[in-house]
């Protein structure tokens, strides 16, 4: 089983104008690898309020899994990679590469996603974009490596050759 928490940045999700649509698509994803949403929330796009955030489910819930979605492109209130930055040890740019370069050739505005995933203590930090369809076409490409990485941060694997 795989510990998953959720977090949904949207200024309009939270303060109630717009239905957080892609927090249950992830959920609805992650399923497929033994992943439990244990915690989700959907806050305001507030760098300060994101880093305490991803702390308190790393370090209090300690979480295997965070998932974000919403707030990293180019708009003044996008500050999700910047918080992400802020709390991770080390970056895991393959899985943020891997999730531009499929999205590419999707959309051009791929290219405008400043996604960071990386790792504090043992949890995996992804940042997804916004929107359902994008947080479905980047989960999708990622998923395959995350049970993988789980074990890895866990120091359970001793032998990662094929
Ligand atoms: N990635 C995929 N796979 N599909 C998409 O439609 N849209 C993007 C993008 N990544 C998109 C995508 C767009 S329009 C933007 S502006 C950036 O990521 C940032 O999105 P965000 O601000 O919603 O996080």
């Amino acid at each position: 089983m795989i510990k998953v928490g959720i977090l949904t940045l949207s200024d309009k999700g939270a303060t109630g104008k717009r239905e957080d649509k892609s927090g249950p698509t992830i959920e609805r994803i992650v399923a497929e690898i033994d992943g439990v949403v244990e915690y989700y929330e959907v806050i305001s796009d507030d760098k300060e309020l994101i880093i305490e955030e991803l702390k308190k489910q790393v370090d209090d819930l300690e979480l295997n899994l965070i998932l974000t979605t919403g707030g990293t492109g180019l708009a003044p209130r996008d500050f999700t990679p910047d918080a992400t930055l802020e709390v991770i040890d080390k970056k895991v740019p393959g899985l943020a590469e891997a999730m531009r370069a499929e999205s590419i050739k999707k959309t051009p505005h791929a290219m405008l996603s400043r996604a960071v995933c990386g790792i504090r203590n043992k949890s995996l930090i992804i940042n997804l974009p916004g929107s359902p369809i994008a947080v479905e076409e980047c989960l999708r490409v990622i998923l395959p490596a995350i049970p993988h990485a789980v074990r890895l941060l866990e120091d359970q694997v001793e032998d990662c050759a094929r």
